[in-house]
């Protein structure tokens, strides 16, 4: 299994991810496409985590559209640059920095959690104890989106996201949680020419990469 994951800590302090690669990729300044549709379609309610939510676009996407919206993150660089745009925003996102492995102190709270492309930034050994602290932090009846590479998304060796294969996907969201359905979205990251080859790209020139969107829930 690859564990070769980007230095996320660095990368947010201005470390390219890898040679070339200037822009931090999966930085859009608004939420992954799919992840914005599921939120048009009301598929997002109550009080939402935001799981490995990055520089807080997400975050700041949903409270501004009125939803209790909570981001947890890793890199203390990432949430600084996350609670700048919310104060500049004057949004009232709330960002902690946190292992979500570990999650404690939101026991119970959560009725929508997201996890839009963390879920392939964690080394495999993390998932179960991932998945079952996101539980914890779930209230009944919570609703769980997460959107990952499939494993045939491909990337230069020393950039190696945890891809998955849908069994693989749904055996492992299945021992914490009830998986509902799996789609086949895509991930947009802005990555230069030539980074990836066989990828589509959107209007916006940013690469298109093959995906599964997942939806679970906890029992009431
Ligand atoms: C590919 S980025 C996605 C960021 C954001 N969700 C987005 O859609 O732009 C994955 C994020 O997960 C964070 N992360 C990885 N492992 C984590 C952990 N154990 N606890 C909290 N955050 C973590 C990384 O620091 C990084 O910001």
């Amino acid at each position: 299994m690859s564990t070769s994951l980007p230095q996320f800590e660095s990368v947010y302090a201005g470390e390219p991810i890898t040679e070339g690669v200037e822009h931090v990729p999966w930085i859009l300044g608004e939420p992954q496409p799919a992840i914005a549709e599921l939120i048009e379609a009301g598929q997002v309610n109550g009080r939402v985590l935001d799981a490995g939510c990055g520089v807080g676009d997400t975050t700041l996407h949903l409270a501004e559209r009125g939803y209790e919206a909570v981001g947890v993150e890793a890199s203390p660089s990432a949430v600084e640059q996350a609670r700048r745009k919310a104060t500049e925003r004057k949004s009232p996102a709330e960002f902690h920095v946190a292992d979500i492995t570990t999650l404690s102190g939101f026991d119970g709270q959560f009725n929508t959690v997201i996890d839009s492309t963390l879920f392939h930034s964690m080394p495999v050994e993390s998932r179960s104890s991932y998945l079952a602290a996101i539980a914890r932090s779930a209230a009944p009846g919570a609703v769980l989106h997460i959107l990952v590479f499939r494993r045939e998304a491909v990337f230069p060796a020393d950039v190696s996201p945890n891809g998955v294969d849908e069994q693989e996907l749904r055996d492992a969201v299945g021992a914490h949680w009830r998986v509902d359905r799996v789609s086949e979205p895509t991930i947009a990251a802005r990555t230069p020419e030539g980074f990836a080859s066989g990828v589509g790209q959107d209007e916006q020139g940013r690469n298109l990469f093959p995906a599964y969107l997942l939806a679970a829930h906890l029992p009431e």
